[in-house]
């Protein structure tokens, strides 16, 4: 008989881990999580209060912050900067909701904003990260997408394709990759207390997205719940997985 696996309490000993959105709900539990299990952690958000409250909680631990935008190219490099020429894992988490809007209400600055937000940052802050992984032939990348990326009745119009699209980069990368020692996996949180802004804009949307929903009856998640599923795949327990979509939704996607 093999001798079988133990998870070691510290998973993330010695190895640099970059988190984007890390000043808030489930960014934030995941660089306590990693930071607790011994990773550096390179917390990136554009909200320069959030990162100094999780520098003061997290003082005692490894944390370098970064005030960026995740879909800028320009902060990009500076994200890179901080995280160096070693970058264990990314967690691209970082991301915003649209109002609710269905297809015939989305306008222009919406759908721009999101897809640049929750698409565009993740292309970009991949591609900046992947040939430091490839020169180490070793790597992790877990994109956090959400419930609206398995269905077409969580979210409007514009955050349902963002987070489609992420999906399709992390099974593109998957099968590019994996061969070459990087694993690239999604998250996908139903709901979660986090500080995200949800304000429906569209009524027609919003009737139909909460009584699907709330029909469902799935419950409210703590963000560390979430957390607990980004570090699994972020760490070598999850060595023999790549291009899954995790879900962590209190069996939402089952329904
Ligand atoms: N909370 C939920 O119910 C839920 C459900 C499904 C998926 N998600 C996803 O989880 C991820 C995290 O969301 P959360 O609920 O923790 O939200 P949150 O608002 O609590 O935290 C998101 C953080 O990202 C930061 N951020 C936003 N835009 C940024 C940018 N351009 N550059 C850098 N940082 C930026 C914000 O300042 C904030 O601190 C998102 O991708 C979201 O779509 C959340």
């Amino acid at each position: 008989m093999s001798t079988p696996m133990i998870t070691p309490k510290r998973r993330f000993e010695g190895q640099t881990v970059i988190i984007t959105g890390a000043g808030s709900g489930i960014g934030w539990a995941t660089a306590q999580r990693v930071a607790h299990e011994g990773g550096r952690v390179v917390a990136v958000d554009i909200n320069q209060e959030r990162l100094d409250a999780l520098s003061e909680e997290l003082h005692n631990y490894t944390v370098h912050t970064v005030r960026a935008d995740v879909s800028s190219e320009e902060d990009i490099v500076a994200i890179m900067d901080c995280a160096g020429n070693t970058i264990d894992a990314l967690i691209n988490n970082a991301g915003i909701m649209d109002g609710f809007e269905p297809l015939h209400e989305v306008n222009d600055d919406v759908w721009e904003r999101v897809m640049r937000i929750n698409v565009d940052s993740v292309m970009r802050l991949s591609r900046a990260v992947l040939p430091y992984m490839l020169e180490a032939g070793s790597g992790a990348i877990v994109n956090v997408v959400s419930e609206a990326a398995l269905r077409g009745s969580a979210a409007g119009a514009a955050y349902t394709a963002s987070k489609h699209a992420v999906v399709g980069l992390t099974l593109s990368g998957a099968a590019i990759y994996t061969p070459l020692g990087i694993r690239i996996n999604a998250v996908a949180p139903g709901g979660t207390r986090t500080n995200i802004v949800a304000q429906p804009a569209s009524a027609l949307g919003a009737d139909r997205v909460f009584k699907i929903a709330g029909a469902i009856g799935a419950r409210v998640a703590e963000a560390r719940e979430v957390a607990a599923a980004i570090t699994f795949l972020a760490s070598d327990d999850a060595s023999n997985i790549s291009g899954a979509v995790l879900p962590s939704d209190d069996g939402w996607s089952a329904v």
